[in-house]
């Protein structure tokens, strides 16, 4: 039995179908990642799959219970990491955890052990007793999720765990992800608009664009349904048209004046390739990444969708801090 699932899940504020359609299934002990660019509907389908938000219209399951008929028992499965902080910085770690113990009516003679538990788990123990307002913003990421981990949930949702970090925080935070899975066996849904990450962590990724999946498999299955790998080149060569004859080009297709062509095995058959266009100003060989998949499923680029603003407000409110 899926221990999350969702049938044509459907939230609409107004005109706008933050959530259109959804139908996911996610398996006990999976880290399933949600990808999609700023306002696909991620942070909308994880509310309601916590039970802080009804659907227009659809169903949606945790850990068997329909989160509309039974939301006290889907609340008791999960724990949540939200997109914005949501720790008291005038608190201490063990203060904050503390406090969450007692929210959630965890019996007074388990609280003690749980919270060393939890500490450990995300390496806090020793910063225990500082505020959290000293602490780094992947600090605080940390304590939330150790926050999140104190009821034992069996599902643990992080809605863009990395947000704000630079890129080291953000691998040392998938490190605590994947010891998550490893120690605890919890089922993880993660959002996230960083394709690395939901590569990175995920055994499979719903790529989501305007609140519809637009593709769902194992990061690997993603990339090979790209159909090899992607040569770029910068080229005014009239021979340029006859590469379509090679027998190992899959598609040429002219974007902003490049040529994007699809091989199999560049490794192998590059040289052939470049030979047949003769001149060449610039060439670029890669595997495909999830930007890719999304690209081939939407017609744009996943940074394109994001409309290049969103790093430079993730930027501001970093300075804020
Ligand atoms: N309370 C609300 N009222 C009206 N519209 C909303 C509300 N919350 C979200 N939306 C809209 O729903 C859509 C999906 O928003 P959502 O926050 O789920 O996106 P997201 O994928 O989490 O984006 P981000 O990457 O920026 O966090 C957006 O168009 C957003 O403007
Ligand atoms: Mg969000």
């Amino acid at each position: 039995m899926a221990i999350i699932e969702t049938s044509k899940l459907t939230k609409h504020y107004g005109r706008i179908k933050a959530v259109d359609g959804l139908n996911l299934k996610i398996e006990e002990g999976e880290v399933f990642g949600l990808l999609g660019p700023n306002g696909a509907g991620k942070t909308t389908t994880i509310k309601i799959l916590a039970t802080l938000l009804d659907p227009t219209s659809g169903t949606a399951t945790v850990n068997g219970f329909d989160v509309e008929k039974y939301p006290s028992k889907v609340r008791e499965s999960i724990g949540i990491v939200f997109q914005e902080p949501s720790t008291d910085e005038l608190l201490s770690g063990y203060e904050n955890l503390k406090m969450h113990s007692m929210i959630y009516g965890i019996p007074k003679s388990e609280v003690d052990k749980r919270i060393e538990e939890a500490l450990s788990l995300v390496e806090l123990t020793e910063r225990k007793n500082d505020l959290v307002k000293t602490y780094s913003g992947g600090m605080r990421r940390r304590l939330e999720i150790g926050r999140g981990l104190l009821h034992r949930p069996k599902v643990l949702f992080l809605d863009e765990p990395t947000l704000g970090l630079d890129p080291r925080g953000r691998e040392t935070m998938w490190g605590y992800v994947q010891r998550l899975v490893k120690e605890l066996n919890m089922t993880i849904l993660l959002t996230t608009h960083y394709m690395e990450e939901a590569d990175a962590l995920a055994d499979r990724v719903c790529i989501i664009d305007h609140g519809k999946s637009v593709a769902i498999d194992t990061p690997e299955n993603l990339k090979e349904s790209m159909g090899g790998d992607l040569v770029t080149i910068v080229s005014d060569s009239p021979k340029i048209g006859e590469v379509k004859k090679l027998k190992f080009v899959k598609k040429i297709e002219k974007l902003d004046g490049k040529y994007l062509i699809t091989v199999d095995s560049a490794a192998e058959n590059l040289q052939e390739l470049l030979k047949k266009i003769g001149k060449v100003d610039c060439v670029e060989v890669r595997s495909p990444t999830l930007a890719d998949v999304f690209m081939k499923n939407t017609g744009r680029g996943l940074e394109e969708a994001e409309g290049g603003w969103f790093d430079k407000i993730v930027q501001q409110s970093v300075n804020k801090q």
